[in-house]
């Protein structure tokens, strides 16, 4: 990608990068017989989605919309999870969805009858809690024996209530697959039980099987022995895994501020609503050309984002040389979990998004304008 040809500010995805991920995913999804669909809430930059499609069939959505998005523009029914549904949205939910998982077994009480009602056959499934995970972040680990998501052992039914077709559990972010094989151990040990009743498990996602040094090879072992041993149809739903380290997020320094010996490059972009896991999780960005400061670091900036939160700023980074107003700046791996959550907050503008195409072409995908954020808002 040439940094010099992209406009500020703006999400650039590589396409070709993009599609060595996708080819990784798919080779997986073959060799070990499962199905792996594409997570929503990670990647739903829907003008990707044509490629996407070269290599995978279909999508998981937490919600009414990402169900319809997933049926208008990947053109197939999603496998439909959400913590709670909402009545009113239930019935056009159906229309959208292949698989609906409930969190609870009263929420399946609730709807099960009227999953009966659709036009086409629902396969529903419930969601579990084997309550093991290397998750180490609170807010990114849904396995506690007090998280909200998913029935733990000891309220399931002796039997699986008729209907239910499938299990799920999510308790993976960002790990290996010798995470997943413990889970696996602790869902023999928790729910084996089950194991023998379902027609399909869904994994979840935290499968980042695109990040170097991933064991593939183990993955697609352990994920051929558990479908040999309980005779079921895997599935898994990673969202990062697809677009890990697929693209960057370009801005521009508006003004360098100086105060009590520190100084800050403001810039046009905002950490807390164009990168709020930088603030939430949070994690260091990293930034073409800039490392962590030491001792002998000479030319060292705090970065400011652009809208008045107080700490919407990243502590120093060292830059191999002195910051102008102008300048460009790249934030790497900045595709995932990133356009997804972006906010307006303080009307700030939001970046362009765009593709670099495999031609070493920039296609701007869309432009946003004042009317993006007024229409929000009343
Ligand atoms: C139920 C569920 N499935 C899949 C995912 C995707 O996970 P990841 O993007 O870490 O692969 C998430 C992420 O929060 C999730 O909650």
């Amino acid at each position: 990608m040439d940094y010099t040809k992209i406009p500020n500010t703006a999400f650039v995805l590589d396409e070709q990068l993009l599609r060595n991920n996708l080819s990784l995913i798919k080779n997986v999804q073959d060799q070990a017989e499962i199905e792996i669909i594409l997570a929503f809430k990670g990647f739903a930059m829907w003008g990707a989605f044509p490629i996407v499609q070269e290599y995978i069939k279909g999508a998981t959505a937490s919600s009414l919309y990402e169900a319809r998005l997933c049926f208008e523009e990947m053109k197939t029914k999603a496998h439909v999870y959400a913590a709670a549904y909402v009545p009113d949205e239930f019935e056009e939910l159906m229309s959208y969805s292949s698989h609906i998982v409930f969190n609870s077994v009263a929420q399946f009480n609730h709807y099960y009858k009227q999953t009966l009602t659709a036009k086409h056959k629902i396969s529903c499934g419930l969601r579990i809690n084997p309550e093991q995970s290397d998750v180490e972040v609170d807010l990114y680990n849904p396995s506690s024996p007090k998280s909200r998501l998913g029935v733990l052992k000891d309220f399931m039914p002796e039997k699986l209530p008729e209907g239910i077709e499938g299990l799920h559990f999510h308790v993976l972010c960002e790990s290996d697959s010798y995470a997943l094989e413990k889970t696996l151990i602790a869902l023999e040990q928790r729910f084996g039980d089950y194991l023998h009743q379902i027609k399909w498990i869904n994994m979840g996602g935290g499968h980042l099987m695109t990040r170097k040094g991933y064991d593939t090879q183990h993955l697609i072992q352990l994920l051929k022995a558990f479908k040999k041993k309980y005779n079921v149809q895997i599935i898994l739903e990673p969202g990062s895994a697809f677009a890990w380290e697929t693209g960057v997020l370009t801005t521009t320094v508006l003004d360098i501020v100086q105060s009590r010996g520190v100084k800050t490059a403001m810039l046009d972009v905002s950490f807390t609503a164009h990168m709020p896991d930088t603030l939430e999780m949070p994690y260091r960005p990293k930034i073409v050309g800039a490392c962590n400061p030491d001792s002998h670091s000479k030319f060292v900036y705090r970065l400011g984002g652009t809208s008045c939160l107080a700490g919407d700023f990243m502590e120093p980074y060292a830059f191999e040389k002195e910051l102008q107003i102008g300048d460009q700046l790249v934030f790497k791996d900045m595709i995932h979990y990133t356009m997804v959550k972006t906010t307006m907050f303080n009307g700030v503008k939001h970046p362009d998004i765009c593709i670099w195409t495999k031609e070493n072409r920039l296609k701007t995908i869309r432009k946003f304008t004042y009317h993006d954020y007024k229409s929000r808002l009343s």
